[in-house]
């Protein structure tokens, strides 16, 4: 789905899910592995406190474990339960129905104590346009489940996905607007792709990573493009004359010959999104 982000759309996606927030015990919030932070919305926290919460980062096939691992640890300190899963092949997605389990056993054990047994916990998938929400949802729940309220003559209005016994998921995921005050936060969001590409200047972006890269992961550079990131001088190359070199190497050039960086700029950053340049996340704890 394409989203730009008006305030319109904003108001609306705030009010859907709070409006959905009001129905559920555990919030299953969606984040990408490769930016964990700036791919989250902080006003969830606000919007979900009392919540149980349970964080997942997705797309962990294309981060660096290291990092991700980084990453879990830092929510749990807070005490927010995680998972770190690929939900295209669906790796790592069957240990959400443990971390579910014992997300919820605090309200089950309090309905429990009030009498009331068979109300199931309810959930709720929510994150980022693009984020893997709806992958995430299939390959969670695509095949085992029966809805309920899908039938004609059942209660029209919100559809739940019966996990188990005791669990019921929101069939639809909640739509988080995506937050960059922080340009910083901006340009990993628009690496991403989680933002418009329109957004930010894909020359821009490119620099950007490239610098990251430099910084971070050289021997990324190296593997993708044979290029170290020196110039003869042993200095560090400026991003924008490294770009210049892999638009050589790749045969990006214009019609006279020279280096085509646009056409450069949208190769590396396709590269980046497709993990052809490896595992790599963007932001650390
Ligand atoms: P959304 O509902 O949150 O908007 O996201 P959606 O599930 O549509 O997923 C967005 C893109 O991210 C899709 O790629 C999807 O395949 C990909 N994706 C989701 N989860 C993962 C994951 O764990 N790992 C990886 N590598 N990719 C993931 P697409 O390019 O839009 O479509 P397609 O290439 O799958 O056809």
């Amino acid at each position: 789905m394409d989203y730009q982000w008006y305030p319109g759309h904003m108001t609306k996606a705030r009010r859907m899910m709070q409006e959905n927030i009001a129905l559920i015990d555990l919030l299953i919030e969606l984040t990408d592995a490769r930016a964990p932070l700036s791919g989250r919305n902080p006003d969830i926290d606000s919007l979900a406190k009392e919540k149980s919460r349970i964080i997942v980062l997705n797309k962990a096939d294309l981060a660096d474990s290291s990092a991700t691992d980084a990453w879990r640890a830092s929510f749990e300190k807070d005490g927010i339960l995680t998972a770190a899963v690929d939900s295209r092949k669906g790796s790592g997605v069957r240990q959400l129905k443990p971390l579910i389990d014992k997300a919820c056993e605090e309200k089950l054990e309090r309905n429990r104590r009030r009498g009331i047994v068979n109300r199931p916990v309810r959930a709720m998938i929510a994150g980022i346009p693009n984020v893997g929400k709806s992958t995430f949802i299939n390959s969670f729940a695509g095949k085992a489940v029966a809805k309920t309220g899908d039938k004609p003559g059942v209660t029209k209005g919100k559809q739940w996905i019966r996990l188990n016994r005791n669990v019921e998921l929101l069939d639809t995921p909640g739509i988080l607007w995506p937050k960059f005050d922080d340009r910083t936060v901006g340009m990993r969001l628009a690496i991403l792709g989680s933002i418009r590409d329109e957004i930010t200047d894909e020359g821009e972006l490119a620099v950007w990573l490239l610098t990251y890269l430099m910084e971070q992961y050289p021997e990324a550079i190296q593997m993708r493009y044979q290029t170290g990131v020196q110039d003869m001088d042993g200095h560090e190359m400026p991003a924008l004359e490294l770009l210049g070199k892999i638009a050589v190497r790749r045969g990006c050039l214009k019609a006279g010959g020279e280096a085509d960086h646009a056409k450069a700029a949208k190769a590396v950053i396709d590269d980046y999104r497709s993990g052809r340049l490896g595992r790599i996340t963007l932001e650390r704890p």
